[in-house]
């Protein structure tokens, strides 16, 4: 039934039914999508490993229990399908960004990996800064160099496990990781090694002048490939762990939030979008690699050859919701139970019955620190502007509010430094499934929102890059346009808009107002 024949939409050739698989190492779990020739989603499967917190701040994995959930869900991938395993034309690769595998003289993995969102390293940070110099990073890396990025989680370990560091013979990206286990090779993207500290993100290569500054050795990191190329194929040690055969080419891929852009078909300037995880982010494609000269937001090579984008990444937006869900939300969950309803559809249909702007309750979404447009891991959650009125219902408005504030942060940093936008934002992440945060997002951004059909994110753009690396599919402009649909439209509000950029000049004030307490408090817990 599977292994049919079929009319590729793109040429007019009858092609045996070929798939394509994308594999996204999310933070909590892996995503394993199985996509077929005409671009449709056959299968996915979930796998999860767990997040290991040995000190407040930090934040480790374990690199083989990702191998091993990969190699799980690819068995499992293809025993739900049914498809021959040899009908599998290519695999892209996508997933966190930033950690740091560091692998020894046989490969051996030396030390857990350090992930994108530990933050051990604010000392090694300034010493980059004092050794390599301020600007000189800003202007190679067209970015600030960030505790959750991975040259300074090189330096931690230099200055704290001095024996672990003299073993080191590579150091990986964790998507890379996954492809060294598939494929016996070193290799990583463009997009992905932008947030390394190490990278040439304007010259697309790594930084040698950076590697000398900080005498880490130039072949300690893997070759760098633009995220359709084919950097190597699948061993035969692969088909014992996953069931698929050797051969099977593997393309460079991207970062998540590249190929989540992919999936949401961010291929050409003005257009934009805007995830809703844990974390919120706002990507928006560039022609050319425009930088902040604050540092405000992420400047990266894209996943789509010889282009850049903009990001401005928050750390806590669904996250924001979920702490609340989970500290304070114990009766809707209860209710929730009963109703058999999602916990999330009671709190939002609770924050529907409140006005805009919440009878003057703002919320300050800090609550792992912040990273765009404020890198400071002290900084923390607020409610402000609690009075007598406030109630549940408000707190939780006031946390979608606050999330939208934050997000219009970053989309007008874009505006201020001239990138081209579209006036429109493709929304997509699992805040996006409430209508009722969209048509926030539209009232207080200003700008059209538009969701998608298509739900899978950064494993389903990871799959795209391979059926485009491999010939399967045509360029990556291409896909996107034949297999991306628009599901529905939120328009902004103007009576709305006005009032929410009344409120948004008062939420711009309260970080600067609140940084030296911040700062303050950090040193005393
Ligand atoms: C991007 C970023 C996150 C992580 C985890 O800069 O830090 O997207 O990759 O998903």
């Amino acid at each position: 039934m599977l292994s049919g024949l079929i009319l590729t939409p793109f040429a007019n050739t009858i092609l045996t039914m070929e798939y394509v698989i994308g594999i996204d190492l999310g933070t909590t779990g892996v995503k394993n999508v199985l996509v077929d020739s005409e671009g449709k989603v056959f299968a996915s499967t979930t796998e999860e490993y767990p997040l290991i917190t040995p000190r407040p701040g930090w934040a480790q994995q374990d690199p083989q229990l990702w191998w091993q959930a990969v190699a799980k869900g690819i068995k499992s991938l293809i025993k739900k399908s049914g498809i021959k395993p040899s009908s599998v034309r290519g695999i892209g690769l996508t997933g966190q960004m930033h950690g740091s595998v560091f692998l020894g003289e046989n490969s051996e993995v030396l030390y857990p990996a350090i992930l994108w969102c530990d933050q051990r390293t604010a000392k090694e940070c300034e010493q980059i800064n004092e050794i390599v110099g301020r600007d000189e990073i800003l202007e190679i890396t067209c970015n600030p160099v960030l505790t959750g990025f991975q040259a300074p989680k090189i330096i931690w370990l230099r200055n704290n496990s001095p024996e672990i560091y003299k073993k080191v013979k590579k150091v990986l990206l964790p998507k890379d990781y996954i492809r060294f286990c598939l494929t016996g090779e070193f290799a990583t993207d463009v997009s992905d090694a932008s947030g390394t500290s190490l990278f040439n993100v304007k010259k697309r290569n790594w930084s040698f002048e950076i590697l000398d500054k900080l005498e880490i050795p130039h072949c300690w990191l893997p070759s760098c490939f633009e995220s359709v190329e084919i950097t190597s194929k699948t061993s035969r040690k692969t088909e014992e762990m996953t069931g698929l055969p050797a051969g099977i080419p593997v393309v460079a891929g991207a970062g998540d939030q590249a190929a989540g852009a992919i999936g949401n078909g961010i291929t050409r300037e003005k257009l934009v979008s805007i995830s809703l995880g844990t974390s919120g982010v706002v990507f928006a494609f560039s022609d050319k690699p425009f930088v902040d000269p604050a540092g405000r937001l992420h400047t990266f090579c894209h996943a789509v050859a010889y282009k850049w984008h903009l990001m401005g990444v928050m750390l806590s937006a669904g996250g924001s919701l979920r702490w609340f869900r989970d500290a304070l939300g114990e009766e809707e969950k209860l209710q929730a139970n009963k109703l058999g309803k999602d916990t999330y559809e009671i709190l939002i249909s609770m924050a529907e019955k409140i006005n805009p702007g919440c009878d003057g309750l703002i919320f300050l979404p800090y609550l792992t620190g912040e990273r765009c447009p404020y890198p400071d891991p002290d900084a923390k959650g607020v409610f402000f502007g609690i009075s007598l009125k406030t109630t549940k219902a408000h707190m939780i408005r006031a946390i979608i509010e606050g999330v939208s504030f934050g997000l219009k942060d970053s989309v007008e940093i874009m505006k201020d430094i001239g990138v081209p936008l579209g006036g429109k934002c493709r929304v997509s992440g699992g805040g996006s499934r409430s209508k009722f945060w969209c048509q926030i997002l539209a009232d207080i951004i200003g700008e059209e929102m538009s969701r998608l059909t298509s739900e899978e994110g950064p494993a389903y753009g990871a799959a795209l890059l391979a059926g485009s690396g491999t010939g399967i599919f045509p360029d990556i402009e291409k896909t996107c346009e034949m297999f991306l649909q628009e599901k529905d439209r939120f328009i902004p509000d103007r009576k709305n808009f006005k009032f929410y950029s009344n409120i948004y000049k008062v939420y711009k004030d309260l970080y600067p107002n609140l940084k030296s307490l911040f700062d303050r408090t950090a040193h005393l817990f």
